[in-house]
């Protein structure tokens, strides 16, 4: 019997542009064993990323790659892919990245590379999404996990976590609820893929029998 160690548990690389919540998310799921997972590298394109500090208060291998430092986007590409690979992870998190990937990239971690995005896609890809979804009057918002593809926010989605609008609440109020989400959701769907309950399959979601998306698990449950 061979005692396990931490390199047999599955290494995530979790990429980030700005605070980081979902990041801390992640790691708390972690720490408190429902993810059965490590963080093998922390990777922000911007030095003065809060995530990024917390990440390195925190220990964890954490690098910074500045898109600024690279005249095309395929090179700047090609060293992220070297950082994430040379830490031995084997999925890709993007956790509030806000940069564009080439499809060299996004092929090379297919169905191994997922995203968070703040809205019920496909509705609102890219950015202001929370303003938008009040503006357009819709009554549930939510967050979206999905496989990432070439085509931008519209990859096969692997589950949502949804809330209603309230009248005449703040876009950053808003925000606000849809992030608290967000912290179940990732993890949530990270311990589906790791267990291989879910897959990307021809282009789909794939799950495998007995398993389901954990969207309706995470409806807020004040609405049930
Ligand atoms: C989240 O709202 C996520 O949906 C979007 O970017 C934001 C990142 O927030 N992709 P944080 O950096 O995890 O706090």
């Amino acid at each position: 019997m061979g005692s396990s160690t931490l390199t047999d548990v599955p290494a995530l690389a979790v990429l980030i542009s700005g605070q980081g919540s979902n990041l801390q998310a992640i790691q708390r799921a972690i720490e408190a064993g429902s993810l059965p997972a490590r963080i093998s590298l922390v990777l922000s394109n911007r030095a003065d990323a809060p995530g990024y500090h917390w990440a390195q208060q925190q220990g964890l291998n954490s690098q910074v790659i500045s898109h600024r430092d690279f005249a095309h986007r395929e090179e700047f590409d090609k060293a992220l892919a070297a950082a994430i690979d040379h830490s031995g992870a084997q999925w890709i998190v993007l956790a509030g990245f806000l940069r564009q990937l080439t499809t060299p990239f996004v092929e090379r971690y297919l169905g191994r590379m997922v995203n968070i995005h703040p809205s019920l896609l496909p509705a609102f890809p890219g950015l202001h999404t929370h303003q938008r979804a009040l503006e357009a009057g819709v009554r549930w918002h939510g967050a979206t996990v999905h496989f990432v593809t070439p085509d931008l926010d519209a990859g096969p989605i692997i589950a949502q976590a949804i809330l209603p609008v309230q009248a005449g609440e703040s876009a950053q109020a808003l925000a606000k609820r849809v992030q608290a989400l967000e912290h179940q959701l990732y993890p949530a769907v990270l311990v589906a893929l790791l267990q291989a309950q879910c897959r990307l399959e021809n282009g789909q979601t794939h799950w495998a029998v007995g398993y389901h998306s954990p969207t309706l698990s995470l409806v807020n449950p004040e609405l049930l």
